[in-house]
């Protein structure tokens, strides 16, 4: 059968495809040790799994639930707004719950988009930002995150940008497919803690952000579920004076809370922002399972003692992967947040996807390429804290056997 149009340039997504390939060399015995993807291996608070055992347990749960969610986990989503991030946020008209925050990130283009709008994409970045923005029809235009300009965009080159685009549309508007052929930029990504750079954001960059997009009438989509990971100092772009007024911020309980499989997600911002998703979303699915939604309502009520607990583990685990990664000759920065460890390759290597090849095939060690990320990520790889220690230590022996 025939593909839709918009599926031409989407390919399966990568980890998709590389985890048959690696079940396929476990089939064959290999036993691969798996740092690439980023889902957290520890369990959540057992006080969240009580009470979802304890909720799903009663009969009057099991119906559908609203739209907008339950009324009891948008009033936990706004303490823990105001409690960590210092955002008040209405429960009731600035708050949106999500199945994970990815499924976000399509309602948002699906939203906002038209036929050849143009949306700003971090290079190197999470690959479904530019995905959703082809699937919706828009067309993505990458900005280059450069390590010596700390990951940070270049804002004189995104004025530039968004400038030469706003002149051409205006000369195209008496042309008969003037808005199909070209579109101004309407949206743009963003994601401090950088995923897969660990670049934590300053709140200088975050005033930048909003004033940018206040001056271009671009809506700044920022997501944000690495904030609690190797980072002392959770900030919200909502935090910004102002920047409700342009702002779409994107949270998630998958890597925060240990919860990646239990998909509960956020959308925060204005109340129209809310309703305009809301009109599409609703389309698409229906609330979460209420116990759930109690259950995760729960884990935002958790303190910093969960955070530290988690962070302990993984600051372990990133000491062991720095170890892995001078055994490759791999440089990075030690300051990184969030569950990966991102590093240059040495210079025998043309990029990460050979180092990776190398590692896998000579010692069942899978690393993430960093050019799955864009080509800016070329001469990078990106390893996960998501992993047992004894399993970094057992990669870290195959590599040096
Ligand atoms: C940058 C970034 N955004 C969003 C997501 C999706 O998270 P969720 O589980 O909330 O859908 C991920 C998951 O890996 C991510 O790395």
């Amino acid at each position: 059968m025939e593909t839709s149009k918009r599926l031409e340039g989407i390919g399966e997504y990568y980890f998709s495809q590389k985890l048959r390939e690696i079940d396929d060399l476990n089939k064959q015995g290999k036993n691969i040790i798996n740092l690439g993807i980023g889902s957290p291996d520890q369990p959540p608070h057992p006080d969240v799994i009580k009470t979802l055992q304890e909720e799903s347990a009663k009969p009057n749960v099991h119906a559908y639930q609203s739209y907008k969610g339950s009324p009891i986990l948008r009033k936990g989503i706004s303490e823990w707004y105001k409690g960590w991030y210092n955002v008040g946020l209405d429960p009731d008209s600035e708050i949106l719950p999500l199945i994970g925050s990815k499924e976000g990130i399509m309602h948002i283009c699906m939203t906002y988009l038209n036929k050849g709008n143009e949306v700003l994409v971090p290079n190197p970045g999470y690959p479904t930002y530019r995905s959703a923005v082809m699937l919706a029809g828009g067309k993505c235009k990458e900005y280059k995150l450069k390590e010596k300009n700390n990951y940070e965009p270049d804002f004189d080159a995104l004025e530039k940008i968004v400038k030469r685009r706003k002149r051409a549309v205006s000369e195209l508007v008496a042309s008969p497919d003037g808005g199909g052929r070209v579109g101004a930029v309407k949206l743009m990504f963003v994601n401090y803690p950088q995923m897969p750079t660990g670049q934590l954001p300053s709140r200088e960059l975050f005033k930048k952000l909003v004033a940018f997009g206040k001056e271009n009438g671009i809506l700044i989509i920022h997501d944000n579920p690495y904030s609690f990971i190797l980072n002392e100092n959770p900030m919200s772009l909502l935090s910004v004076e102002g920047a409700r007024d342009c702002v779409i911020e994107l949270n998630s309980l998958s890597k925060s809370h240990n919860m990646a499989g239990w998909r509960v997600g956020m959308l925060c911002g204005a109340k129209e922002r809310i309703d305009e998703v809301l009109r599409f979303k609703s389309n698409m699915d229906s609330g979460m399972f209420l116990p759930v939604q109690l259950a995760a309502a729960k884990a935002l009520t958790l303190g910093k003692e969960w955070h530290e607990e988690v962070n302990k583990v993984y600051k372990v685990r990133r000491d062991k992967v720095h170890e892995l990664l001078d055994l490759l000759i791999c440089k990075f920065s030690k300051e990184q947040a969030g569950l990966f460890v991102w590093a240059k390759i040495p210079a025998k290597y043309k990029t990460g996807y050979e180092l990776s090849d190398d590692v896998l095939y000579n010692s069942n060690v899978f690393i993430t390429p960093g050019g799955i990320f864009g080509d800016a990520g070329d001469k990078y790889v990106r390893v996960s804290l998501c992993a047992p220690l004894e399993k970094i230590e057992e990669a870290i022996n195959r590599i040096k056997n």
